[in-house]
C-alpha cells in the first residue's frame, strides 16, 4: 500500500487550539495544531485521567472526524492506551481510574450518568493488541454480539450478519468452510481479523485499535493495514501504534502524546515531514522514545 497522504474533506480543520490555558507546571501542555474538525464523530474536551492520585492524561482536547483513521503515537507510558480507553469508557472497568472532562459521540456525552455503556461499547468497538477470540467457534465469535444486542430476529438473519462481517474483515474466503471450528485455531493474523469481524458485527460507528499488529508478522500486518484503509469508508478508526511507519501508511491525521499531554496533532503528512513542536520532531527523528 502506498503512503496515504490524502486529506479527507470532512476533517478540514476549523480552528487552532489557542484557547486552552497553559498550566505553569507543564510547559508543553498547549497542543500545537488543529484539534478541531468539521462535523466530528467524537469530540473530547478537557479530558483528564487519573489512576488514584496519579494523573495519566492532562486536559486533552481532540476531535475525531468521520471516515478518518487517526493514529495516536508517542513513547511508551505516555497515555495512548489510557486515552483510547476513554473513548468507549473502557477505563470504567479499572477501579482506581477516574476520567473528567467531556467526550461527545455524535453530540451526546458518553459520560452522561444515564448512558448505558453496553450499547456504547458496540457503537465504539475495540480491537486489542493481542487477538482475543472467545473460546468458541468462528461462527459464534461473530454471532455472539449481534445476538446479545438483539440485532437479529432469526437464524438466517444472524447467518447474513456473520457472513457479511467476515467478508468486510477480509476473512470469509479463508474460513467459510470451517465456521464451526474454534476461533482460537486460526493463525494470529486471522484471529485479529476475526476480532475485527466480531467488532463490525454489532454495527459500530467507531473502531478503536490498540496496537493491533504488534503481535503479528509483516504479512499479517500488511493485510490488517489494507483492511483498515477499506474500513475507513464505513467507520471512524482511532489506532494506537508504536510504528511510525504504520501511522504514516494508514492514517490521515496523527496525534503525538508525551507524558499525558497531547503535544501536537495534524495531518499525518505534516506531522512526519514538518512537525511544529520540538518534542514531536525529537520523537519522529528517533532522538527520543
Ligand atoms: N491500570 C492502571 N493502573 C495504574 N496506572 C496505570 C494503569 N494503566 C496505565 N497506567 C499508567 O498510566 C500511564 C499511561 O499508561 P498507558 O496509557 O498504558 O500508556 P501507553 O499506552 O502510551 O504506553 C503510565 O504511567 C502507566 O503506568
Ligand atoms: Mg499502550
Amino acid at each position: 500500500m502506498q503512503p496515504n497522504t490524502q486529506t479527507v474533506s470532512s476533517v478540514t480543520p476549523l480552528m487552532v487550539c489557542t484557547d486552552i490555558e497553559p498550566i505553569a507546571a507543564h510547559d508543553n501542555r498547549k497542543t500545537v495544531g488543529e484539534i478541531s474538525v468539521d462535523n466530528p464523530r467524537m469530540s473530547c474536551r478537557n479530558v483528564n485521567v487519573f489512576y488514584g492520585e496519579k494523573q495519566a492524561i492532562n486536559r486533552v482536547n481532540l476531535d475525531i472526524g468521520r471516515h478518518e483513521v487517526i493514529a495516536m503515537i508517542g513513547p511508551s507510558g505516555c497515555g495512548k492506551s489510557t486515552f483510547l480507553r476513554c473513548l468507549n469508557r473502557m477505563n470504567d472497568t479499572i477501579d482506581s481510574c477516574r476520567v473528567t472532562g467531556e467526550i461527545l459521540l455524535d453530540n451526546q456525552n458518553i459520560y452522561d450518568k444515564t448512558l448505558d455503556v453496553v450499547p456504547l461499547r458496540a457503537q465504539v468497538g475495540m480491537v486489542f493488541q493481542k487477538p482475543n477470540p472467545f473460546p468458541k467457534s468462528i461462527y459464534e465469535n461473530v454471532a455472539y454480539g449481534p445476538r446479545i444486542h438483539g440485532l437479529s430476529s432469526s437464524k438466517s438473519d444472524l447467518d447474513i450478519i456473520v457472513e457479511s462481517s467476515l467478508h468486510r474483515a477480509g476473512l470469509w474466503n479463508e474460513v467459510k468452510d470451517r465456521l464451526d471450528q474454534p476461533g482460537t485455531g486460526l493463525s494470529g493474523g486471522q484471529q485479529q481479523r476475526l476480532c475485527i469481524a466480531r467488532t463490525i458485527a454489532v454495527s459500530p460507528e467507531v473502531i478503536l485499535m490498540d496496537e493491533p499488529c504488534s503481535a503479528l508478522d509483516p504479512i499479517a500486518t500488511a493485510k490488517i493495514e489494507e483492511l483498515i484503509d477499506e474500513l475507513r469508508e464505513e467507520y471512524t478508526i482511532a489506532i494506537v501504534t508504536h510504528s511510525m511507519q504504520q501511522a504514516a501508511r494508514i492514517s490521515q491525521r496523527t496525534a503525538y502524546f508525551h507524558l499525558g499531554d497531547l503535544i501536537e496533532v495534524g495531518e499525518t503528512n505534516q506531522i512526519f515531514t514538518n512537525p511544529q513542536h520540538k518534542l514531536t520532531e525529537d520523537y519522529i527523528t528517533g532522538r527520543f522514545g
